[in-house]
C-alpha cells in the first residue's frame, strides 16, 4: 500500500526532511484506515462535493494544488530571495494534507455517489485534518496549514506557507467550480456539461 500511495501521489518524495515526510505519509495512511478508502476509491471520488458532475478526482486536486504551490514558492525564491523566506518542506507537507479530512469527512453513499459523513457535517475537513495530523506528530506550522487552508482560516492570521496553500487551492477550485456548480452537496466524477 505504501508504494502505491507514492506512485499515486509522488509529491510526497519532494519533502527532503525524512521524518516529516513519513509523519506526513503516515497521517494520510491513518486517514485511509479510518475512512475506509482504497487509492481506487480516492480516484472516483469528486476533490468537492459543491461541484456536480466533478471533472477532477480528489488525487488529481491533491496533486494540483500542492505542485502550484511548490511553483509558486519557487517564483518567490527567484524572484525575492531571502526576503520571503518559504519553508519548502512545510509547503509541501500542508499542500499534500490540507484536504486528508476529507477521508473522514465524505463517504461513497452509493457506488459513484460522495456526500458527507454525519460528522462531516459537524467537523469539516480542516478539523479532522488538524486532528489526524496532531496524532502523526506533524508540526503545527503543518497543522496551521490544514486549519486555515478554507474559509474556516479567513479570521486567521495565515503564515506566508499557508497564505501559499491556501491561494493553491482555491485556484484549482474555483476554476473547476464554474464549470459545474452542484445544487446538492453530493458528486460524482463526470464530464461536466456546461462551460
Ligand atoms: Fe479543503
Amino acid at each position: 500500500m505504501r508504494d502505491e500511495l507514492l506512485e499515486t501521489i509522488p509529491e510526497f518524495n519532494l519533502i527532503a526532511d525524512a521524518d516529516l515526510r513519513e509523519r506526513t505519509i503516515r497521517t494520510w495512511e491513518l486517514a485511509m484506515r479510518e475512512g475506509g478508502w482504497t487509492l481506487a476509491a480516492l480516484a472516483r471520488m469528486p476533490f468537492s462535493l459543491l461541484i456536480n458532475p466533478c471533472p477532477v478526482n480528489f488525487i488529481e486536486h491533491t496533486r494540483a494544488v500542492a505542485q502550484i504551490a511548490i511553483k509558486a514558492a519557487e517564483v518567490f525564491a527567484d524572484l525575492y530571495g531571502d526576503r520571503v523566506p518559504v519553508q519548502m518542506d512545510i509547503l509541501i507537507s500542508g499542500g499534500i494534507l490540507r484536504d486528508v479530512g476529507k477521508l473522514v469527512e465524505y463517504e461513497e453513499r452509493e457506488p459513484g455517489v460522495f456526500v458527507q459523513t454525519a460528522a462531516g457535517k459537524m467537523l469539516r475537513h480542516p478539523f479532522t485534518g488538524v486532528e489526524l495530523a496532531a496524532r502523526c506528530g506533524l508540526p503545527v506550522e503543518v497543522q496551521h496549514i490544514i486549519a486555515a487552508h478554507a474559509e474556516e482560516g479567513d479570521k486567521v492570521k495565515r503564515t506566508t506557507e499557508a497564505t501559499i496553500v491556501h491561494h493553491a487551492d482555491f485556484i484549482s477550485f474555483h476554476a473547476v467550480l464554474r464549470l459545474g456548480q452542484g445544487k446538492n452537496l453530493e458528486s460524482r466524477i463526470g464530464e461536466s456539461t456546461s462551460r
